[in-house]
């Protein structure tokens, strides 16, 4: 973003503001702010207090009394995958219990995918997520199972986020069924090397019909020495010992909390141990929810997060989340939205997602409505009305205001400029001026990048020659997606990943 912003008249601000404003510990406690301001400066917030008091700025956002929160911190996702589940679904609505052993069929589904196939679910995925508001989203692997097909998840998660978590140990493969020690060595060994470069996460799904405790500890263990820091997949399907095993690597989250005993409560409530909720799980697998009144009433630290995967819990939205939380887990509507934004930037161990105070990214939400509590208020409506990411704004309906100096992005019909295909016309009808305020080296990279990101560009199709700079960044583009130019650049070099069709 080019000069500062001004959110204005914002009926209620959650900002989960630290106690000693602006700090680097990260949030605080939940905390709102009524009649309140916002100023963005780069990507940073600058700002926060009284409408009354706010200072002036280059760009100004009248709010009209509407609620702004910090973007939802999404810190458990599994997005790398091919294929989808949805018998499996209907078979357990029809009464059929969730197992483990559904993860194999999208670990076949996932190796036969191309990347490109992969890709494009993953920025669908993420576009998603970004539309519902989720500003900072954890990826994991762990449907590809072989040295080659984890190192290329985290490679293509490395593609959309930081917050990347490599579960080679998600099940045992079938071709290793009867050596499973021959596997776990495999996932300390070559592959965790391969996709080490590329993660900053390790993860174990310690379960029954997964991974037992002493696999989970090798695992996680053998990530530690390459720099990994550990997260686990514990006490989904029963009690186990995956939370106590957490705490002792001293993991930064602990995930599902499902099922749990007096010393697993304890265990999370005197470490720095994230107990990270995943309703949309029990709402897919009709499981029981976990007890979050329990956690919370023992001192435990609570993260919300989706889940999102093509078995257990094929939701990207953290307002539905909250939604179930709130209903069926009896936390109060505050809980449940610091649980999804600062609680999820405790899983993570970020400190500048999560809240809204001076030096915090400047990643927020505004909705369609007055308070917080709407996102479980008004389940399953699209409350989210605009995001900024890092200062930039992202929502579809977006409408820059055209300028003479900038090349636009216009209809097909139209003249000049640069023709972009798909969605972006229904959702950007006539000219769009690319806005300096899209990050980038270029303001056509940085407009292909974020459309893409928020899965409202399907390919951009011709883009003339001979404007400045454009040759450049087309290649750049190209590089990154191979086909997203489909008929290249007129007068550029062709395509060196290929024609015409998106990979
Ligand atoms: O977190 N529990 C393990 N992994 C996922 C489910 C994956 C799947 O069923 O494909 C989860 O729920
Ligand atoms: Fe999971």
């Amino acid at each position: 973003m080019t000069g500062s912003l001004l959110i204005t008249r914002i009926g209620e601000l959650v900002t989960n503001a630290p106690a000693d404003a602006g700090a680097a510990a990260g949030p605080g406690a939940f905390a709102v702010l009524s009649d309140a301001a916002l100023v963005i400066e780069g990507d940073r917030v600058a700002w926060t207090g009284l409408s009354a008091r706010a200072p002036a700025a280059d760009a100004v956002v009248d709010a009209a009394g509407r609620a702004v929160l910090p973007g939802f911190v999404d810190s458990h996702a599994h997005l790398v995958f091919a294929g989808e589940r949805s018998a499996e679904f209907a078979a357990r609505m029809a009464g059929l219990p969730y197992e483990a052993g559904g993860i194999r069929s999208t670990v076949l589904a996932t190796r036969a995918a191309t990347d490109a196939q992969l890709r494009a679910g993953l920025r669908r995925l993420a576009g998603e997520m970004l539309r519902q508001g989720t500003t900072t989203f954890e990826c994991k692997s762990g449907y590809g199972l072989t040295v080659a097909d984890e190192a290329r998840s985290v490679a293509l998660a490395a593609e959309v986020t930081a917050e990347v978590t490599f579960l080679g140990a998600h099940v045992v493969p079938p071709e290793f069924a009867a050596d499973v020690s021959g596997y776990v060595d495999l996932v300390r060994g070559p592959m965790l090397e391969a996709c080490a470069p590329f993660s900053r996460w390790a993860d174990v799904f310690c379960e029954r019909g997964a991974f037992g405790a002493d696999e989970a500890r090798a695992v996680l263990t053998a990530g530690l020495a390459r720099g990994l820091q550990p997260r686990i997949h514990a006490n989904q399907l029963g009690t186990g010992p995956g939370i106590l095993l957490g705490v002792e690597l001293g993991a930064a989250s602990a995930d599902h909390c499902t099922f749990l005993t007096d010393a697993d409560v304890a265990a999370l409530a005197s470490s720095d141990t994230v107990a990270t909720l995943l309703p949309g799980a029990e709402f897919g697998t009709r499981q029981p929810y976990p007890d979050a009144r329990r956690l919370l009433s023992a001192g435990a630290v609570v993260a919300l997060a989706t889940d999102c995967n093509p078995g257990s819990s094929y939701t990207s939205s953290m307002p539905f989340c909250i939604a179930l939380a709130v209903r069926d887990m009896r936390m109060t509507t505050e809980e449940a939205v610091w649980s999804a934004t600062a609680g999820g930037a405790r899983a993570l161990r970020r400190t500048d997602v999560g809240y809204l105070a001076p030096g915090a990214r400047a990643d927020l939400i505004m909705l369609n409505a007055p308070s917080h509590a709407y996102l479980a208020y008004r389940p399953g409506v699209p409350l989210v009305r605009t995001v900024w990411q890092s200062g930039n704004r992202v929502s579809a309906e977006t409408r820059l205001p055209a300028a003479a100096s900038d090349p636009g992005v216009v209809a097909p019909g139209g003249h000049g400029g640069h023709v972009v295909e798909g969605l972006a016309f229904e959702l950007f009808p006539g000219r769009l001026r690319v806005a300096p305020r899209l990050p980038g080296d270029h303001p056509l990279e940085a407009l292909v990048e974020r459309l893409e990101l928020a899965g409202i560009v399907g390919a951009v199709a011709a883009v003339p020659a001979g404007l400045d700079g454009h040759a450049a960044a087309l290649a750049r583009v190209r590089g990154r997606h191979g086909c997203l130019l489909r008929n290249g650049c007129p007068g550029g070099p062709p395509c060196p990943r290929g024609p015409a069709s998106r990979r």
